[in-house]
């Protein structure tokens, strides 16, 4: 029996415990108790993380003939991110709990007044969670009898901490400390990390690690425009860290403060349909998560509230993906119009226009902007793979397997090679044979030790889609077959090296 994904509870702590377990992930210095917000990825996660960045970048730009690659500093000049309006404004509203020393966000605090029977008996506060409204209504349900208020408690109206009056803030309790009076006023809080470049460690030296990897491509537009042949519409792409300061880093790699981000900026004509390019990169994005086998039925979109998006915007689309804790924002798709490549041929004084041959004219281009953060689809892709199934086996003994149901595309290890016997030589010499031929293209792995049946067991568990088995048919029948075991079905098969070949051909792309 399977457990799929959203009827687990303990998802998440399975998901943490497995990555942990298996070498996927670790916490950063951890051996000096961690550090909040920093993540390492162990051998397992690196060969997943650099799958999902590959299947990216070769769909987005190796098979794109209108999309080109570039890889910029992360320190740029500091010039750069006050055009960009990141020094000025790329802030989070902040909030401190002046009893317990704990910071929040004030757009992921909620309140609720308390009332029955008309009258407001006090607030009610929880920090942003699967359901954060049946938190608050059971908060005030607890407020209710403590206080043993009389009468019909009314359904809280959930509101937001940017939106308490200079009247409430006093009377909302802190989520750390559950009382009232502790919680200041919200406040700009800047996420940029800044650091000094040069010997002298004053104002003049100070510099910032980049946040997004965007403006690299609005900085060298010109550069590609000029040397890269390019023509409209096209698009500049990059995979690479970026920094955040975040307030409340949490939900494991869901928000960190050193993440990487796969963003693209998509220029195209000033009088383009740019609704049609915008709809048409927010159905490649899913489609293309699809691809790496994200399911459909985990993914939808979000139009941000027009009156919320920055003046110059046009739209931005997200597609959100349902995680454990909640449906949340994985990949943005913004239509940005010429802000960026304005702003900064604004504050250079060098243009960064294109020359229309067809009107004779000068314009600054418009831009689509598709962002992902590799680390979101990481978590995703766990969140969507990871299964607890009860299996029988031969002898009629039930018992749970842990299976990660991977895309072949970025599986960890594509294929395993397996020897029957560890004593029988000429199994592991023919394993080890096939073994070395298939590692020149796919990541594999060999291994001899144990019952077959536990080591097809390691490899469910970190996703490897195929086992093939080295035995005495192999070695014995005619045609140098191998049993083929596929990961999900458990089924067994015989097939030749031809046929193997041929198979992770097709699926690994
Ligand atoms: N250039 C636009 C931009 O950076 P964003 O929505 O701030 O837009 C794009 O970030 C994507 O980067 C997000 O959709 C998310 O996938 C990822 N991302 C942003 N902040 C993150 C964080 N703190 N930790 C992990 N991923 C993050």
């Amino acid at each position: 029996m399977s457990k799929p994904a959203e009827s687990s509870a303990n998802l998440m702590e399975s998901i943490v415990s497995l990555a942990k377990r298996r070498g996927f992930i670790f916490q950063s210095s951890e051996i000096y108790g961690g550090y909040n917000g920093f993540f390492d990825f162990g051998p397992l996660g690196i060969e997943l993380k650099k799958n999902i960045r590959d299947c990216w970048w070769d769909d987005m730009v190796r098979r794109r003939d209108d999309v080109v690659g570039i890889e910029t500093s992360i320190i740029m000049h500091p010039k750069v991110w006050e055009a960009s309006g990141h020094v000025g404004g790329f802030t989070d509203p902040l909030v401190d709990c002046k009893a317990s020393k704990q910071r929040f966000r004030a757009d992921q605090l909620f309140f609720a007044a308390v009332v029955v029977d008309d009258t407001t008996h006090g607030y009610v506060s929880a920090l942003e969670s699967e359901d954060t409204t049946a938190d608050l209504q059971a908060a005030a349900e607890k407020v209710k009898r403590k206080q043993a208020l009389q009468g019909t408690l009314a359904p809280v109206v959930v509101q937001e901490f940017t939106e308490a009056t200079p009247e409430q803030i006093p009377l909302i309790p802190s989520p750390a400390t559950g009382e009232p009076g502790s919680l200041t006023p919200p406040r700009d809080f800047n996420m940029m990390f800044d650091t000094n470049v040069g010997a002298l460690r004053d104002g003049s030296s100070k510099s910032y690690l980049r946040p997004e990897t965007a403006q690299g491509m609005f900085v060298d537009f010109k550069n590609v425009v000029d040397t890269g042949r390019v023509k409209l519409p096209f698009g500049i792409a990059q995979i690479g860290k970026s920094f955040r300061n975040e307030i409340t880093p949490r939900n494991f790699i869901f928000r960190s403060r050193e993440f990487e981000q796969m963003e693209m900026e998509y220029f195209i004509h000033e009088d383009a349909d740019w609704e049609t390019a915008h709809k048409d990169w927010i159905q490649w994005c899913w489609d293309w998560l699809v691809s790496i086998g994200l399911p459909e039925s985990h993914l939808s979109l979000f139009d941000h509230e027009k009156a919320k998006l920055a003046f110059y915007s046009r739209g931005t689309t997200d597609i959100m993906f349902k995680y454990p804790f909640g449906v949340q924002e994985l990949w943005g798709i913004a239509a940005r119009g010429n802000y960026d490549l304005t702003q900064h041929a604004n504050a250079s004084g060098k243009p960064q226009e294109i020359f229309d041959e067809e009107t004779k004219k000068k314009f600054v281009p418009h831009v689509i902007e598709p962002a992902v953060g590799v680390d979101r689809i990481f978590l995703a892709v766990l969140a969507a793979a990871y299964a607890e199934e009860e299996v029988t086996d031969d002898k009629g003994k039930t018992d749970i397997r842990t299976v990660l149901r991977l895309s072949p595309r970025i599986a960890p290890v594509k294929v395993a090679v397996l020897p029957l016997l560890k004593k029988k030589e000429e199994l592991t010499t023919r394993a080890k044979a096939l073994y070395k031929k298939l590692q020149r293209r796919y990541a594999c792995f060999y291994d001899e030790t144990g019952a077959i049946g536990r080591r097809y067991r390691r490899q469910d568990e970190i996703g490897t889609p195929w086992c093939v088995t080295i035995d005495f048919e192999t070695i014995e029948g005619e045609g140098d077959t191998f049993t083929l075991r596929e990961r999900d079905s458990m089924a067994q098969r015989r097939v030749t090296e031809q046929e193997l070949l041929a198979l992770l051909d097709e699926q690994v792309y």
